[in-house]
């Protein structure tokens, strides 16, 4: 790790433990804790430090990530603490469901403040995935497609996608045929879905080498452990 990202990290541990330090002072009720130079903490240090990295750090972070990088890594990240959260309040309710009446207030604000968290959280989760993700998707993705995502998100089938070949347990030698016998198969609008441990992408620049035009490529899913490819044979009219 550079001198510098340790910096950032640095910098980063220390605006958590004040606002953590703060917000734990007013929630435990003392009553010496401070209401003005809390609010003069966000505004002096935590708020700049914001705009600091808006001006500075984020235009650089842009190219980095389309050159090198995964533009949705951050809300994964979202999804594993989204997740630790989950894990965290089943672990209360659990305990709380063993512990007698008269021991249960803590546990209870326990989960109060577990709630809460996950609550600013999600805020910012769902808030994200509406100002940026769903406007692209709305304006990029042709509804067909967006209809199928959404059918696929609640685990129905797909209508047009009759066939399913897992790549994983095809041996190598036959992967090529099977892929493109199964296309040649298919009907103008029809598909199958294509299921791999790793990015197919040499797959796609072969099919846009040999059936430019004839195909569709659509990802179900992207990683990072499986791939899913919806791969169409394109209705005669596109
Ligand atoms: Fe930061
Ligand atoms: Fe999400």
């Amino acid at each position: 790790m550079s001198k510098v990202t340790q910096a950032f990290r640095d910098h980063h541990r220390e605006l958590s433990n004040q606002l953590s330090n703060y917000a734990a002072s007013f929630a435990q009720g003392e009553k010496t804790a401070d209401a003005q130079a809390f609010a003069a903490f966000l505004k002096n240090d935590l708020v700049p430090h914001a705009a600091g990295e808006e001006a500075q750090l984020y235009p650089l972070v842009d190219d980095l990530v389309r050159a090198h990088g995964k533009p949705t890594a951050t809300m994964r990240v979202d999804h594993e603490y989204i997740q630790d959260y989950v894990t965290q309040i089943e672990a209360a309710a659990d305990e709380l469901a063993h512990t007698a009446p008269d021991k249960q207030t803590e546990l209870r604000a326990k989960l109060g403040r577990l709630g809460l968290e996950l609550n600013a959280l999600f805020q910012v989760h769902l808030a994200k995935e509406e100002e940026v993700y769903l406007p692209l998707f709305e304006q990029y993705v042709s509804d067909e497609a967006q209809q199928r995502v959404l059918n696929a998100m609640h685990g129905d089938h797909d209508p047009s996608t009759t066939q399913r070949i897992d790549v994983r347990v095809i041996p190598p030698p036959q992967r090529h045929m099977l892929i493109f016998q199964t296309f040649e198969g298919l009907g103008p609008g029809e598909a199958f879905e294509l299921v791999n441990d790793h990015d197919p992408k040499p797959l796609y620049y072969q099919f846009s080498a040999e059936r430019a035009g004839e195909f569709t490529w659509e990802y179900f899913e992207q990683g990072p452990q499986v791939w899913r490819v919806r791969v169409g044979k394109a209705s005669k009219h596109n």
